[in-house]
């Protein structure tokens, strides 16, 4: 069948059968909000390359979740921005870390589902997401200290543990070392697909975590990669990760996609720190229309067959679009 019988204007005529016929939609149910943790009292800091984000110190991140579950939102990421860094990054497993108390601060006022980004690089003196032997990122030492880390969150009340560290191995040895703790019902978000991405540029900024030497080729992925992507899934998935990641998201759609149509379990996308500035610096300057863009954008997420977006916008979005 062709033109004339064939239009498909009119499934486009009104708003109603638009609605009907939309194949893709972003729901509060889906979105993940990222929150960096400041050790300190009365910190509320705006990360000056990401307008509207904010470094706070506990007693802000409880009020802000309690806002944020207000908004309808029901989950949230922390990252933490600890004073004292060294070279084992020890205040990433210590019990009495700044995200071992944010996640006990932040269970005790609300119910939002807590996931913790497991990873060394915000605590480590030279900003590497490893142990650092011999002048390199050593995979296997490393390995047991992403294991005390993610244990020492579960401990203090995480919901789902989400390594970035991109180390070999990590999602069995983390597997490993919750089951082995009494954790074997916390599930294990891979960050399986992290490429090597000048996208995550003012999230460096917000936790001073730009390493000292070198850059973070020798782990994170190329870019240009795109079977290496469904190797590392598959690898994380073999691991025992129950949900598999794309970062960053936008200039990865394909990813994204490839993801979708390849494995059974439930997609995540991390849409990056650059990948937000990029739309707010447009918006203020009056380019583009911000709340358009945004919902564009998310939509494209789940349009390219993420179920989950981490996203800097997820409160905005709670605001602009709640039903
Ligand atoms: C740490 C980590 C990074 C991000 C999330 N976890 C930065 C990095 O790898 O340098 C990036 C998040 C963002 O840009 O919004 N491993
Ligand atoms: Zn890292």
């Amino acid at each position: 069948m062709e033109f004339p019988i064939v239009r498909g204007r009119r499934l486009r005529k009104n708003n109603i059968i638009r609605r009907m016929v939309k194949e893709s939609r972003v729901h509060l149910d889906d979105l993940v909000y990222p929150l960096f943790v400041a050790e300190g009292e009365g910190i509320k800091k705006e990360i000056s390359s990401m307008p509207g984000i904010y470094n706070m110190s506990i007693e802000h991140i409880v009020t802000e979740c309690i806002e944020l579950e207000k908004l309808g939102l029901s989950a949230v990421i922390l990252f933490g921005v600890p004073h004292e860094k060294d070279e084992e990054g020890s205040g990433a497993y210590s019990d009495d870390g700044i995200i071992q108390q944010a996640i006990r601060a932040i269970k005790e006022s609300t119910d939002l589902y807590v996931i913790t980004d497991v990873c060394l690089c915000e605590y480590t003196s030279h900003g590497h997401c490893g142990l650092i032997i011999d002048g390199d990122v050593d995979n296997d030492s490393t390995l047991e200290l992403l294991q005390k880390e993610a244990v020492s969150h579960a401990k203090a009340g995480a919901d789902m543990i989400a390594p970035s560290d991109m180390m070999d191995g990590r999602v069995m040895a983390i597997r490993d070392a919750l089951d082995g703790n009494g954790f074997s019902d916390i599930p294990i978000m891979s960050y399986a697909v992290k490429y090597a991405s000048s996208y995550y540029g003012p999230f460096r900024d917000a936790a001073n975590s730009t390493p000292s030497f070198g850059d973070r080729r020798s782990y994170q992925m190329d870019y240009s990669n795109r079977n290496e992507a469904v190797r590392e899934a598959n690898q994380d998935i073999h691991e025992g990760a129950d949900i598999i990641m794309v970062k960053p998201a936008l200039a990865y759609m394909d990813i994204i996609r490839d993801m979708r149509n390849k494995f059974d379990v439930p997609i995540a996308c991390y849409n990056v720190s650059g990948e937000y500035s990029m739309i707010k610096v447009a918006a203020e300057k009056g380019f583009i229309d911000e709340k358009k863009v945004v919902l564009e954008t998310l939509t494209g997420f789940k349009r390219a067959g993420a179920d989950i977006i981490i996203t800097y916008f997820a409160k905005q979005f709670a605001k602009d679009f709640a039903e």
